[in-house]
């Protein structure tokens, strides 16, 4: 498998459950979904989905969607790296496996939705699109309400669907 230093990229499987949501809860740009979630994921939905660690620790997660409207598509999901250890090129090496499996199944163009504030992210997309010679654009804004349960106020989510094509690739 791929790796960052000493980080090895692996596919996921379902031992990773409770690993993997701690990890989502390590930042705010991500929502934690349920275990019951996650599990259908690993379980089902684990071609797509990679994980990082080192012999100790799980470092990092991506995940993503292929469209089964149109199978070109694909939803770059949820990823995160464990906040001490971003810039090392974790995430890097996870974006490039899990589209290398998302290309090599056919997949040539690939969204994300992303927080206009999420610089990282943001900046994480437009290195890997322009050192894998793909173009960058905005799609649609999507915004929704996330209702976070009794205990706290419906607040208003506000995100940038992210499209990257394959240059010369079909519109
Ligand atoms: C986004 C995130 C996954 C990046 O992880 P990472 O392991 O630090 O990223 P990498 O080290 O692989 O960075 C690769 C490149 O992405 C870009 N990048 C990464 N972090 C960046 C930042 N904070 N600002 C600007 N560009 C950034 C840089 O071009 C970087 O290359 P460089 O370090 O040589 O300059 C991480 O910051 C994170 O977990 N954020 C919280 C969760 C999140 O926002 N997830 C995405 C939701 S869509």
């Amino acid at each position: 498998m791929t790796g960052a230093g000493s980080v090895r990229v692996r596919p996921a499987d379902e031992a990773d459950l409770h690993r993997v949501m701690a990890l989502v809860r390590t930042t705010p740009y991500l929502q934690c979904h349920t275990e019951h979630t996650y599990w259908i994921l690993l379980r089902y939905g684990r071609r797509y989905t990679y994980v990082a660690e080192t012999s100790e620790a799980l470092l990092g997660y991506a995940s993503g969607v292929r469209s089964n409207v149109s199978p070109e598509l694909f939803f770059l999901w949820q990823m995160v790296v464990a906040e001490h250890h971003r810039r090392s090129g974790i995430a890097m090496a996870l974006l490039q496996a899990l589209t290398a499996t998302a290309a090599a199944d056919g997949c040539d163009e690939f969204h994300a939705a992303v927080a206009a504030d999420n610089h990282q992210a943001l900046g994480l997309l437009e290195r890997w699109a322009s050192q894998t010679g793909r173009t960058m654009e905005a799609g649609q804004e999507i915004v929704y309400t996330a209702d976070d349960g009794p205990s706290a106020e419906p607040r208003t989510v506000t995100e940038q669907l992210t499209i990257i094509r394959s240059a010369g690739g079909h519109s």
